[in-house]
């Protein structure tokens, strides 16, 4: 299995992966906010401003999966840090397929509802994404109440993941902090 950098203490993940995460937990961490308060505003111009943002986001969270998916295959990914614990371990795997699943499963959604509702996906103002249903109001309303309710989800996966990198990175510094950031090998 491919590692980072070779003979060093610090069995990193490959530099894309690194770069991949920091950039989706970037966009993620933006876009939840935004999907929060943009229902809430006044239509008209920071309103259609926000969802378009939004939308453009989460599509662009989605092309990062894939190539995500396709990274880790092709590049590989360091073993269970040695550091921990066997429940740790159980709860760390698990929570990260956890989020990688909803990386797919929350942008579909959206995507979906979107279609249904009748809206235009416009990403970045570059390109309209094409719709994947037809025009159905009360499907619409289904399928970006399920959107809402998984976007939840990850929101908490997230705050339990940031609380296990801080816990290691604060508390316990036992390196598996630097295994997601560049640096020092040693
Ligand atoms: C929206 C925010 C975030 C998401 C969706 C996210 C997602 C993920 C995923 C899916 C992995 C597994 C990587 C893989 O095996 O392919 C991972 C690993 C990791 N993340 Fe995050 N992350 C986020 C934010 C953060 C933040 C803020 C921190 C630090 C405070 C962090 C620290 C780490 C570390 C240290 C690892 C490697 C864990 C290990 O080696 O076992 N993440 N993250
Ligand atoms: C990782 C990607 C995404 C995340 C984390 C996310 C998150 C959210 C959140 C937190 C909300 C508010 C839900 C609520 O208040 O109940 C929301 C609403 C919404 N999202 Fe997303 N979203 C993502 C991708 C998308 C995509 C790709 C689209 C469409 C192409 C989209 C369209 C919408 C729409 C239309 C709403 C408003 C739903 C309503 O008012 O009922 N989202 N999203």
């Amino acid at each position: 299995m491919a590692t980072a950098s070779v003979g060093a203490a610090v069995d990193r993940y490959p530099a894309v992966i690194i770069v991949l995460h920091w950039t989706m937990a970037g966009l993620i961490l933006a876009t939840i906010p935004i999907g929060w308060r943009m229902g809430d505003l006044e239509p008209g111009p920071l309103q259609d401003t926000l969802y378009h943002t939004h939308r453009s986001i989460g599509v662009t969270v989605l092309a990062l999966a894939i190539l995500r998916i396709v990274s880790r295959r092709t590049l590989g990914v360091p073993p269970p840090h040695p550091a921990l614990a066997p429940w740790q371990r159980t709860l760390s795997v698990a929570v990260h397929h956890l989020l990688y699943v909803l990386f797919f499963v929350v942008p579909i959604l959206g995507w979906a509802g979107t279609s249904a509702f009748g809206a235009p996906i416009i990403v970045w103002g570059l390109f309209e994404l094409p719709p994947i249903l037809p025009v159905d109001r009360p499907l619409s309303e289904i399928l970006l109440g399920a959107h809402g309710l998984f976007s939840q989800t990850l929101a908490g996966l997230v705050i339990l993941h940031v609380a296990g990198a801080l816990y290691h990175a604060l508390l316990r510094r036992d390196g598996v902090m630097q295994r997601m950031l560049f640096g020092r090998t040693g």
